[in-house]
């Protein structure tokens, strides 16, 4: 190949490397926002509305639906560690506070991509009590591949006997 081929080869790779990147960081997610629906501001998420800190994390409903609400950052899920009853539907709202992440729990064919700028909702159920690793599977900088934290299922009636503010998350603990 010569001189000028190569260097036309490496424009073009590099143009759709680009592209590719400006699609994922800037399009989707700007479409999410047009769309209206679920939308949040990145740069607000800790001062105001649903993903304060103390909002996050597993909350239930006066009805008993289970509500877990997450914020992905480099490099880490917020909260750490979340607490959830075994073999029951439980509701994940994630959201980003940078670049696009994506939840994933190992063992289950659960994945949910956090962008910045919108909620994105998913239906979970963790079948049997145990710790369930919580790795991202979405490439998102330097500390992407130690991004990972951890679902807690604990059988039913534990988590009946907990208080309010001990459902929240098991970082602590
Ligand atoms: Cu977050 Cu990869």
């Amino acid at each position: 190949m010569s001189r000028k081929a190569q260097f036309g080869l490496a424009v073009l790779v590099i143009s759709f490397a680009l592209l590719a990147t400006r699609l994922n960081e800037v399009d989707v997610p700007l479409a999410r926002i047009m769309a209206g629906k679920n939308r949040v501001d990145p740069q607000q998420l800790h001062l105001k509305g649903e993903f304060v800190e103390s909002n996050l994390g597993t909350a239930q409903g006066r009805d008993g639906s289970i509500t877990v609400r997450l914020i992905a950052e480099q490099f880490l899920f917020v909260p750490h560690c979340v607490l959830v009853p075994a073999g029951v539907a439980v509701h994940l709202r994630i959201t980003s506070a940078d670049v696009v992440h994506k939840f994933s729990v190992s063992g289950l064919d659960y994945e949910a991509e956090a962008t910045p700028g919108a909620v994105t909702e998913a239906a979970l159920n963790f079948p049997r009590a145990g710790d369930y690793d919580v790795p991202c599977r979405e490439f998102c900088g330097a500390g992407h591949y130690a991004m990972r934290s951890q679902v807690r299922a604990v059988p039913r009636e534990q988590f009946r006997n907990l208080r309010p503010e001990e459902r929240v998350t098991c970082a602590a603990r």
